[in-house]
């Protein structure tokens, strides 16, 4: 016991002095530019009102055999009336290939598997773009990687048009009239105000993609005019940052008909749990406003999703869309997804995943190749995330409470960062020009980031056991661990429980990397491997100290899930959110983030804006929020028989490119289609379909 006290006091003590000897700026270096590398196509730059509009046509088509099956059998309404007054219209000029034809499958592959159908009461579909395919939104922000950069604006979607106040506090929506669900209930204000009052502003529902009222403002009102005019009501003055918000995944109306009767407020005999839980995967059928419902489902097998016969988006021919009419989702793993859409067996992937980038780009450069693959930007990285949270979010025993306090304090972060030999990583999983150093914060290479504002700790093992030395964590019982200072947690060894995801190989792969990286700084890294569901929810109840993860959107287009770029609300942020009693214990320079967040949010003055996120970068990368690990670029792999894909399109930067390539206009040219169809000439819950009414 005397031997233990003396070890701490003294070893602390010395090197904590020879600590602060080392000068800040001797752990930061000139951050190494990243490897050259081209994205292999560009996107074509539009408007806006090159892509849509709304508006009647003379006359309107759908497959033959909807008519002849089903409006002629009189189970239908003739398209004509199952389409709004004005229906969006994608113009001919902006679709790479032109007008299409009906028919043919677009066969995914997931590792994903589903949760439910409850989308907007938490419930995931298994992602992969299931929910996107389901799923409209306000707006639309995939597609505007191919937007002009000096007018981007989110597109509209189900909200048609929107006008702001002079005074810029009012912000008047007007929603496509007319437009039906997939069973044919009307779309309208009250499905818009049910996802607001009783999902969003009631805080015992967490939608999947983590909608909170934060996301929208504080002291945000929105009610309905009448049933196709919503009005927004801001704090701010013409806050256009909140159309982002309105987009795909916070703003994604349910349909009220029939998740309303679930809810515990008009059920007093549901819980919320029951409310979410109400609708499980076998439930077929779920009426959606996207292009394809779910009509099968058999666990770790297959989701099938058939052509919405109500679906209010067509040609400028009047061709009712989508032209492909279903849609596969194998229930099997990610790397599979990579594998079968190489080999021809599956249609489309997302390749993220850096340690098949050789393999696939071998096979897809061969002629025979059945799918292009093409490499975009480098916008897939990873950090590690560590628990902020020092007043109870998640519920720490002794030991975790004690590795938040550690989190929270600035030369254990600093240490942890240059304890990471970031470039053997990257090129753990994959080596060629592919991975780039990503010290954390916004990604190279996107608008907002600067160079000159990122504070980059360089790899130094030596370094980093002084600053560990100095802030009191010393072995004291000789086993190469070192441990809490008595007093804490039982003065026992730094061990830290960290969180991934074994859905990704890339994941796990990080973690491991991380873990062995830790050794030699005497911190006990401890593997916390779930299976995605089970770490989404752990995550998202902030039971971990910390997380290896794969970050999302806001650090590439910063526009995009802005509000989750800093703890903006008690529930906005993805590892720091508010403690038992409700409050957030932020770090000085936390609040530091959240005013420059919502300065952003709150002016559409580009210079500011761009003044802002230097900043924001600075006091990010210079206080570590977040450990950056490795960044790289992805490349999205589809089967050459799909037409109208937009060049350039990236497969993640304002959303995944399920979204970016505007699915339901792809087409397959009649020639090329395969005979992949399961359920061929089958419309979902119309008789002789495959899924019960
Ligand atoms: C998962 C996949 C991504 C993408 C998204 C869509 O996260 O890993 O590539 O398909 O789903 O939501």
């Amino acid at each position: 016991m005397k031997r233990h006290t003396i070890a701490l006091g003294g070893a602390g003590l010395m090197l904590g002095v020879s600590l602060l000897a080392i000068p800040a700026q001797e752990l930061t270096a000139e951050l190494p530019e990243p490897p050259e590398f081209s994205a292999q196509s560009e996107p074509i730059f539009v408007s806006v009102s090159d892509i849509l509009e709304y508006k009647a046509l003379p006359e309107y088509h759908e497959p033959d055999w909807v008519t002849s099956k089903y409006v002629e059998a009189g189970t239908l309404p003739p398209v004509a009336e199952r389409l709004p007054k004005e229906p969006m219209v994608y113009k001919t000029a902006n679709m790479p290939d032109g007008i299409g034809v009906y028919g043919d499958t677009m066969r995914h592959v997931i590792g994903g598997r589903p949760e439910g159908w409850n989308y907007i009461g938490g419930q995931s579909q298994g992602w992969g773009g299931i929910d996107i395919g389901m799923s409209e939104c306000l707006t639309r922000t995939g597609p505007l990687f191919t937007v002009k950069a000096d007018e981007l604006e989110p597109l509209p979607n189900l909200a048609k048009s929107w006008e702001w106040s002079e005074d810029g506090h009012v912000l008047t929506m007007k929603l496509i009239e007319g437009a039906k669900w997939s069973d044919g209930d009307p779309f309208d204000a009250d499905d818009v105000m049910f996802y607001w009052n009783d999902n969003i502003m009631d805080t015992n529902v967490s939608p999947l993609n983590g909608g909170t009222p934060e996301t929208f403002g504080v002291g945000t009102t929105l009610e309905a005019l009448d049933p196709y005019t919503i009005k927004w009501t801001f704090k701010e003055v013409r806050p256009t940052q909140y159309l982002y918000a309105m987009a795909y995944g916070t703003f994604c109306p349910g349909p009220s008909h029939i998740l309303k009767p679930q809810h515990p407020k008009y059920n007093a005999d549901n819980t919320y749990e029951e409310y979410k839980n109400a609708f499980p995967p076998e439930y077929m059928n779920i009426p959606v406003m996207g292009a394809w419902v779910p009509v099968e489902y058999r666990p770790d097998d297959i989701i099938v999703l058939r052509r919405n016969a109500y679906y209010w988006k067509v040609d400028e021919a009047g061709n009712q869309l989508p032209y492909l009419n279903e849609m596969h989702y194998r229930l099997s793993t990610w790397a599979d997804r990579d594998v079968q859409a190489v080999a021809g067996s599956g249609d489309f992937s997302n390749l993220e995943q850096a340690e098949s980038f050789i393999e696939a780009l071998k096979r897809s450069a061969e002629e025979s190749a059945p799918a292009r693959l093409q490499f975009g930007a480098r916008t897939i990285g990873y950090t590690i995330r560590m628990n902020f949270s020092a007043n109870g979010w998640g519920e720490p025993d002794e030991r975790a409470q004690a590795v938040r306090e550690l989190n929270r304090n600035l030369d254990f972060r600093k240490a942890i960062t240059i304890g990471l030999d970031r470039q053997r990583l990257g090129d753990s999983l994959v080596r060629g020009p592919f991975t780039a150093i990503y010290p954390g914060g916004l990604y190279a290479g996107t608008t907002y980031y600067d160079k000159a504002s990122t504070v980059y700790y360089q790899y130094n093992v030596d370094a980093a056991n002084g600053l560990l030395d100095g802030i009191g964590l010393v072995d004291t019982d000789g086993n190469g661990v070192r441990n809490f200072p008595a007093g804490t947690a039982g003065g026992g060894d730094v061990e830290i429980t960290l969180l991934a995801n074994t859905d990704y190989g890339t994941d796990t792969n990080l973690a491991e990397g991380v873990i062995q990286q830790m050794e030699p700084l005497g911190i006990r890294v401890i593997a916390n491997f779930q299976q995605g569901t089970a770490r989404d929810d752990m995550a998202q109840a902030g039971q971990f100290d910390w997380s290896v993860e794969r970050q999302g959107s806001e650090v590439v287009s910063v526009v995009q899930g802005t509000s989750a770029l800093a703890p903006t609300g008690p529930r906005t942020h993805p590892f720091h959110r508010a403690g038992t009693d409700g409050t957030l214990d932020l770090l000085p320079f936390e609040q530091e983030l959240v005013d420059t967040v919502n300065a952003f949010i709150a002016t559409s003055d580009n210079a500011e804006r761009v003044e802002l996120m230097k900043k924001y970068q600075r006091t990010f990368t210079e206080n570590v929020y977040s450990v950056g690990l490795t960044q790289y670029p992805g490349a999205l792999i589809i089967n050459k028989r799909f037409a109208n894909i937009p060049a350039g399109a990236p497969i993640f930067m304002f959303n995944w490119a399920e979204d970016n390539i505007i699915r339901e206009r792809v087409f397959v040219p009649a020639d090329a289609q395969g005979d992949f169809e399961l359920h061929p000439e089958t419309l979902p819950g119309a008789p002789g379909s495959a899924g019960p009414m």
